[in-house]
């Protein structure tokens, strides 16, 4: 059987609509965002949730330093957000980006769908990637339609709102 390439892995993935988080965390004060489509429940009890980081991402050693993150969904309205933290800014990240903290101090984005503020439980070296089981201590919710992702392009998918 000939080796599944990387091109042919990547244009499989992108046939799976996702939707659109900002994963946030902090080391010494300062804060940190990925864009991160690799987000999944996990557990109920205890809630549990798990993302997938390139250990390669400046946010990485933040996750994995700190040991908390917060997962921010972001709704339709908020691709430029997506853009923002997928764009490897070195510094001043979150300039002009209007945010407040919950329990673990990562950044919690204004006008997201629902943020889940999370402790990490484990985390797993697969690959180029870690996954991280983090523990949900927190959480908030918003009313309104999700931003998604399908084939390399931010759709809204004629979602109804919430
Ligand atoms: C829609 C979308 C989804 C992404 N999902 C992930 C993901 O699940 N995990 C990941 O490590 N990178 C993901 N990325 C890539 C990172 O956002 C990107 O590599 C970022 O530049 C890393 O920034 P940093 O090196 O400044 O931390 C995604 C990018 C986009 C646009």
């Amino acid at each position: 059987m000939p080796a599944v390439s990387p091109d042919a892995f990547k244009d499989a993935m992108r046939r799976f609509p996702t939707g659109v988080t900002v994963v946030t965390s902090v080391k010494n004060g300062e804060p940190r965002g990925v864009t991160v489509s690799a987000f999944a429940s996990v557990s109920l009890e205890p809630p549990t949730i798990l993302i997938c980081v390139n250990r390669e991402a400046r946010s990485y050693l933040f996750i994995s330093t700190s040991k908390i993150f917060c997962v921010n969904i972001l709704s339709a309205d908020q691709q430029q957000l997506a853009e923002r933290f997928a764009a490897r800014i070195r510094e001043r990240q979150f300039e002009g980006v209007a945010y407040s903290i919950d329990r673990t101090g990562a950044a919690v984005l204004d006008g997201t769908l629902a943020h889940l503020d999370c402790e990490v439980d484990q985390e797993h070296h697969a690959g180029s990637h870690s996954v991280f089981i983090g523990r949900v201590v927190s959480l908030g919710l918003r009313d309104g339609a999700p931003l998604g992702y399908f084939n390399g392009h931010y759709d809204d998918f004629s979602l109804r709102n919430l």
